[in-house]
């Protein structure tokens, strides 16, 4: 499973720049980080990583889309246009994919939502769980449909487990076998880490300290 870091803060992209294979972002993510030009920060991210950089489109309108989703694969290979699952940005990753353009298919919380993806080409498509659970449903049913639909289909859409707000979450779609998942910072943490090893750890030393 490739692990993305959702996250704009390049700081943390170099920090864990051992454990990931990419980056994702959207909207809210990037103007926290882009203070004056995006594209530079895109152009910097790209310069960290081996893999994709999930870059998401501003407007919602097709021709409005197809430009920006076109200028943002322009900044470097790795960038990997974020279309809405939404009529036009399924249109939009249609068109993209013929040009041979990565897009990730975002904000997707249904199965026919992942199916019509794969069918317009998206090189991946990222169901939201914790969004979902925090709406009182299932997020991680929703990943489980999605990899039934795409295994039976043999669609090659890599499923992007999204929304991520646990290290169970990152567990249980590593279980599903997902291709992908993005986590922030502070969920990589989690996975690198446990208390117990650290624990472990300060009584070995000690006992060590002791025996000499
Ligand atoms: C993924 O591509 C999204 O940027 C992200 O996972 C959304 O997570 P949130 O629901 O915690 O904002």
């Amino acid at each position: 499973m490739k692990i993305f870091l959702d996250t704009a803060n390049v700081e943390d992209i170099s920090f864990y720049g051992d454990f990931i294979d990419g980056v994702t972002t959207n909207p809210t993510i990037m103007s926290k980080y882009a203070h004056s030009e995006h594209t530079s920060l895109i152009r910097q991210i790209c310069g960290l990583v081996s893999g994709h950089v999930s870059v998401e489109v501003i407007s919602s309108d097709f021709n409005e889309m197809i430009k920006e989703g076109r200028q943002l694969a322009s900044i470097d290979s790795k960038v990997c246009v974020k279309l809405p699952c939404t009529l036009d940005g399924l249109k939009v990753c249609k068109r993209l994919s013929i040009d041979g353009i990565a897009t990730n298919l975002t904000l997707c919380f249904s199965p026919t939502q992942a199916l019509m993806a794969a069918k317009c080409g998206a090189t991946y498509v990222s169901p939201f769980i914790g969004r979902l659970d925090d709406a009182g449903h299932d997020g991680l049913a929703l990943v489980e449909d999605i990899s039934d639909i795409y295994n039976a289909n043999e669609y090659e859409t890599i499923i992007l487990a999204a929304s991520i707000r646990s290290i169970n979450h990152v567990i249980q779609a590593a279980m599903i076998g997902v291709g992908a998942a993005t986590v922030s910072p502070k969920i990589l943490k989690q996975c690198l880490e446990h208390p117990l090893t650290d624990k472990g750890l300060e009584i070995f030393a000690n006992d060590w300290k002791v025996g000499k």
